[in-house]
Order: structure tokens, then C-alpha cells, then sequence
């Protein structure tokens, strides 16, 4: 089956999203370079995989590189507004600066849940890489930690998105590129 059928519109292409990492990184490298300690890139499994493995390959400085994993999404489009972390770090963050890389922000509950907690392990600063930000969906403030810093890939319009590591039930996360599906793909 073609998956291509499956999506109504292409928000993001691959070539965009390729450029967009570059950029991305480029800005971490250069504004982590004079640091003496080198950050912990810490990805948000399950979505954040495919950006996190482009990112981590363009940042040009000795990085460390672990996954978390926050639950919040028992199925469907819709949060439950209360994650868990069932999958912790393996790398000690106490002293050092943590990347939290995530494939979009939504409510927000999921990053406020995650900065607390990995403050709580004593990093000395937190930062937030996410490639997409949906603003208009924002219920929970969350706060950076120390010089910590937001970098945004793209605002995303008020859809429910799939691709480049994200899904539907666990579906589509394989799609090079960003799109929406068809309205019966998610019935
Ligand atoms: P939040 O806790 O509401 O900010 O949700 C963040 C998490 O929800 C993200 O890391 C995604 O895994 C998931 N999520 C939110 N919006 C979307 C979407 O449009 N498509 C796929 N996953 C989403």
C-alpha cells in the first residue's frame, strides 16, 4: 500500500526539515562552544528520534547523548495532561547542561514535567530543542533552568501532525517528511 494515500497535506518536506536541523544545530554549537563542560543531549523518546539522530551528527562539539521517556498520550490525538516517566537518563546530569530535545510542543505538560525532573538531578542548566512548537495549544508554563535557552525548528499550525519521528497510535513516525493525514486515517 502506497503510505503516501494516507496523508491529506505535507506541511514540512524533507528538504526543509534537513535545512531547518542544520540551522538548528549550528546555533547550539556556536552558543555552547565557549562553555567548558559540553551539553547533555537528552532526547524525548519515542518522537524525538529521528531529529535528535540529525541534530546530534551536525552539533560540532563532544556531546553526550541519552533518551527519557515521558508518557502522556495513552492513545489517540488528545493528552491526558499527566506524564510519566517511565524510562530515565544513564547518563549523571548533576553540574552539567542538559538539551532536552522534543519533537513538538504541545500543552506543554510533558517538557514542565521533564525540566523539573531533570532539575531535580542538579544540571546546571536546561535548554529546549524542539523542532516543532504549537503555541496555540500552550496550558502549561514551563521555565528554563539556569542560562538555559528555547530554540524552536518551526511554529506548527493547530493540526494533528505525523512523520519524522511523529505518530498516530503509534503509526507513521517513519515518514521522512511532516504531514496531516486524511480525516479516515484517524478514525
Ligand atoms: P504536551 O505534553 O501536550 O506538550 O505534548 C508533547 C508530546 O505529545 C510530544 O512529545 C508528542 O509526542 C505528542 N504530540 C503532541 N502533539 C502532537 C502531534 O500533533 N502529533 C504527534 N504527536 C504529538
Amino acid at each position: 500500500m502506497d503510505l503516501e494515500k494516507h496523508v491529506e497535506k505535507i506541511l514540512w518536506t524533507e528538504q526543509q526539515i534537513f535545512q531547518r536541523v542544520s540551522e538548528l544545530a549550528s546555533e547550539i554549537t556556536q552558543d555552547f562552544t565557549p562553555q567548558t563542560n559540553a551539553p547533555a543531549i537528552v532526547g524525548v523518546a519515542t518522537g524525538a528520534f529521528l531529529f535528535l539522530a540529525d541534530l546530534v551528527r551536525k552539533i560540532q562539539l563532544p556531546i553526550s547523548v541519552d533518551f527519557i521517556r515521558a508518557d502522556s498520550y495513552r492513545s489517540g490525538t488528545v493528552s491526558d495532561g499527566n506524564p510519566r516517566i517511565p524510562f530515565d537518563l544513564k547518563v549523571d546530569v548533576e553540574g552539567k547542561h542538559v538539551i532536552l530535545v522534543e519533537d513538538i510542543v504541545d500543552t506543554g505538560s510533558t517538557l514542565s514535567c521533564l525540566i523539573d525532573h531533570i532539575k531535580s538531578k542538579g544540571a546546571s542548566s536546561i535548554s529546549v530543542c524542539t523542532l516543532l512548537d504549537k503555541p496555540a495549544r500552550r496550558k502549561v508554563h514551563f521555565e528554563l533552568v539556569g542560562k538555559g535557552k528555547y530554540y524552536c525548528g518551526f511554529e506548527c499550525p493547530d493540526y494533528f501532525v505525523v512523520g519524522y519521528g511523529m505518530d498516530f497510535a503509534e503509526l507513521y513516525r517513519n515518514l521522512p517528511y511532516i504531514g496531516v493525514l486524511k480525516p479516515e486515517m484517524y478514525s
